[in-house]
């Protein structure tokens, strides 16, 4: 899994049986390749960009695949692990555009959006049948492509008897709700807003060379600006009803600069924007998770994501929500850095071993489809 943080290449080693709920996973091992500069720069150059060349797209669709080819090999080697134990590598790919229709808005386009860093080429690679591009099939069904994460969080997670709601805090936010004992169709997947995305650019263009808050240090050291997060809600995205999705594409520095600008917010230092970012994820992730919760009906609240790190975020959303259980999805013996990996394991699972029966018609939010696409390794 590699995420709109590019911050690393998560790779959860999983040993997996059955399928749908039956579906038994264990974690064997989980590692963080991070990024090095030249990754980075390089994907950056094309990454929720508009305009890009097409060479550089070309170019790195196939090189991306490699990198990360060389770095499983390489993590294969260090775990002592043959490549002839592995089944299958799921491989999400660099999401490097996400284009909602309700962010494009051009009529005769539907949904959109574009992971690169080719199957091919990492089968090839490895030597390991590899599935990929998870995210086109979700389009095709009419969704937007994201999140796919209700899938693996319906598997692992539902639960009989209470309410659960799964949250990951990348560099955007999402949610899933699974009511208790509910069926397929009952449950609600989607984006929330950013997640430590903007709190990431903005550390990156003011704290250098930090590349993001570390357990939320900057953001304790400054003061939160009432206008500018006032300002923040005010955006159209965050009032439109759920499910939803969205990208950096839209929640970006220019879009904190901009706010600031229009509205002639006074900004004393940067770590109060810093403080104002971390209060206004905090916030999103707090009215979501009241949504769908009541006192009547009291409900689990699992969190993973880098962002579970961010000690003031963390520690913000517990007291606004001072009545609701609210834990890492350690609690639920899930790594919380490893779960999103581990659910594109589960994807590619149910694409070669499943039969959808537990998907049953699909939800809303989350079509009844197969994702994924095979690249044999010759
Ligand atoms: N110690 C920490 N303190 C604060 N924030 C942290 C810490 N460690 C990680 N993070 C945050 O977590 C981010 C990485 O999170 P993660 O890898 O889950 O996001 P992602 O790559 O966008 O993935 P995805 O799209 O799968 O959610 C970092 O960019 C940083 O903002
Ligand atoms: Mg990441």
């Amino acid at each position: 899994m590699s995420g709109t943080s590019l911050d690393g290449l998560d790779m959860a080693l999983c040993e997996v049986s059955g399928h749908g709920k039956e579906t038994q996973l264990t974690l064997l091992a989980f590692e963080t390749h991070n990024y090095n500069d030249l990754f980075k720069n390089e994907v950056a150059e094309v990454f929720s960009k508009q305009m890009v060349s097409l060479e550089k797209l070309c170019l790195l669709n196939s090189w991306i695949a490699r990198e990360h080819a060389s770095i499983i090999n390489a993590q294969l080697k260090k775990w002592n692990v043959e490549h002839t134990e592995i089944d299958l590598i799921a491989s999400h790919g660099q999401t490097i555009y996400h284009a909602p229709k309700r962010q494009h808005q051009q009529e005769i386009y539907e949904n959109a959006t574009l992971q690169i860093g080719d199957g091919d080429h990492i089968a090839h690679h490895t030597g390991i049948i590899t599935i990929s591009d998870f995210r086109q099939k979700h389009v095709a069904a009419g969704r937007e492509g994201a999140p796919l994460a209700a899938y693996g969080d319906y598997i692992l997670f539902a639960d009989k008897k209470v309410d659960r709601i799964l949250i990951n805090i990348g560099g955007i936010s999402n949610l899933t709700y699974i009511p208790a004992d509910g069926k397929f169709e009952d449950l609600v997947s989607t984006d929330i807003g950013p997640g430590n995305g903007l709190i990431d650019a903005w550390v990156k263009q003011h704290f250098s060379p930090l590349k993001y808050d570390v357990d939320g240090k900057i953001a304790a050291s400054g003061n939160i600006t009432i206008e500018l997060l006032d300002a923040m809600m005010q955006d159209p995205f965050l009032k439109s009803t759920f499910p939803k999705t969205t990208g950096p594409e839209l929640f970006n520095i220019a879009w904190v600069e901009k706010i600031i600008l229009e509205n002639g917010i006074k900004i004393e230092k940067n770590e109060d924007v810093v403080a104002t970012l971390t209060a206004f994820t905090a916030t999103l992730l707090t009215s979501a998770i009241k949504e769908f919760t009541s006192s009547d009906n009291p409900c689990e609240v699992y969190i993973s994501g880098g962002g579970v790190h961010n000690k003031l975020m963390m520690q913000t959303i517990k007291t606004n929500l001072s009545e609701i259980k609210i834990s890492t999805t350690d609690a639920i013996s899930i790594n919380p850095d490893a779960k999103e990996a581990i659910l594109f394991a589960l994807l590619a699972n149910e694409l070669v071993a499943g039969d959808g029966s537990c998907f049953g018609n699909g939800s809303k939010s989350a079509p009844n489809v197969g994702m994924g696409k095979v690249s044999f390794a010759g």
